[in-house]
């Protein structure tokens, strides 16, 4: 009940803006310079247990899938073990195949989401191990988990997560950075991951600076009924939550699609009324990305490219510009710039920001 409005309209704005504070907090003490690693206190496996672990899956609903597919490529790139992330709503009907050697991430910012309580519910009667990451604490599916992580984002009150999506994202860079070093990930690595985790809350800092500019972006494309997010491996769980933002609060319909996979049917989407927010990461994959606009712009569709890259002038319609950091947390940098950008563009349609119709914080029946 402390926590108050303050000088802010709503509680997403507000929301959005403590991320660098609520991005230190969930980093507080959990980072090892020396030996370029992360210590989850929650999980108390030593290096043999975990590397015993063959393979990770992450559960949750809404944006807590999304971040958990963050965590999936995190898991695969740095510690070389198949993972994978499922809404927790289909695993709980599913009858899925648990494996000692997995490690379950149930991950809820409530902690008391219906879907998700029941599906670590089905995995532990079945034997498997899992681990919670909520951010509260006492909540139902803490309790249930017996051991995880806590998020440290803060109340959290918009139906829209922001910090604490992000703060999911940090924690599954720290809990992939740490399976890592056990395995082949090396010391100096790790500890290009740790500087980069460090030094986050600064990037994020440096997005909001361009708030103006993200803000006329969105008015100029307020417009729009339909809206793509594009993006590939990296950028595809960005472009999945941008749309979740922009649907959730704006009433916009936007759909995310890989871009590999645009050729295969949404391209006849494109006209000039279609936008397509397209994630583009100076990463290996920014000549397929360039490319991936110029089939959109050729079909006469308005690109808004969201890039910390300094792309071809005249390329894209519009550029949001994000902060570089280590490309393989380009995911959780480049969302905040779409949550702005989600923000905005409701704001501008006058929407009940922090109430969308129809939702709910947290769903606690199915
Ligand atoms: C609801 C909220 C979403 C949230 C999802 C999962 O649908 O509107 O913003 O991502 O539940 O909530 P949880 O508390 O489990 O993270």
């Amino acid at each position: 009940d402390d926590y108050q409005l303050g000088n802010y309209s709503n509680f997403m704005h507000k929301e959005i803006w403590e991320q660098p504070e609520s991005v230190r907090r969930t980093l507080l003490g959990r980072l090892d310079e020396r030996f370029g690693t992360a210590r989850l206190g929650g999980i108390n496996l030593d290096p043999r247990a975990l590397r015993a672990i063959r393979r990770v899956k992450f559960l949750g609903c809404g944006s807590a899938y999304y971040a958990g597919q963050i965590g999936a490529n995190l898991v695969e790139e740095w510690a070389r073990l198949p993972a994978d992330a499922e809404p927790a709503s289909e695993l709980r009907y599913r009858n899925p195949v648990v494996e000692e050697d997995t490690l379950y991430v149930a991950v809820s910012q409530s902690g008391e989401t219906a879907d998700t309580l029941a599906a670590v519910q089905e995995l532990r009667r079945k034997g498997g191990q899992v681990i919670g990451v909520v951010n509260t604490v006492g909540s139902a599916i803490a309790r249930e988990c017996g051991s995880g992580v806590f998020l440290h984002a803060g109340p959290e009150v918009s139906v829209a997560s922001t910090k604490a999506y992000t703060n999911m994202a940090v924690c599954f860079a720290m809990l992939a950075l740490s399976l890592g070093r056990v395995r082949d990930l090396s010391v100096s690595d790790g500890s290009r991951i740790v500087a980069a985790l460090d030094a986050l809350p600064a990037r994020i800092t440096e997005v909001f600076a361009a708030e103006d500019e993200i803000s006329a972006v969105a008015k100029e494309h307020s417009g729009a009924e339909r809206m793509f997010f594009i993006g590939r491996v990296r950028g595809w769980p960005v472009a999945r939550e941008g749309a979740q933002k922009l649907k959730e609060i704006s009433y916009v319909h936007a759909e995310a699609y890989q871009a590999g996979e645009l050729k295969h049917g949404p391209l006849a989407l494109i006209d000039p009324g279609m936008p397509s927010v397209v994630v583009v990461p100076d990463d290996e994959l920014l000549v397929k990305n360039i490319g991936t606009i110029e089939q959109i712009k050729a079909r006469g569709g308005p690109v808004i490219a969201v890039t910390n890259a300094s792309l071809p002038s005249g390329l894209a319609d519009s550029v949001i510009q994000v902060p570089r950091s280590e490309p393989e947390l380009d995911p959780i940098l480049f969302t905040i710039p779409l949550q702005v950008f989600a923000y905005h563009l409701a704001h501008h349609l006058g929407r009940d920001i922090d109430k969308p119709r129809n939702l709910a914080k947290s769903v606690t029946v199915e």
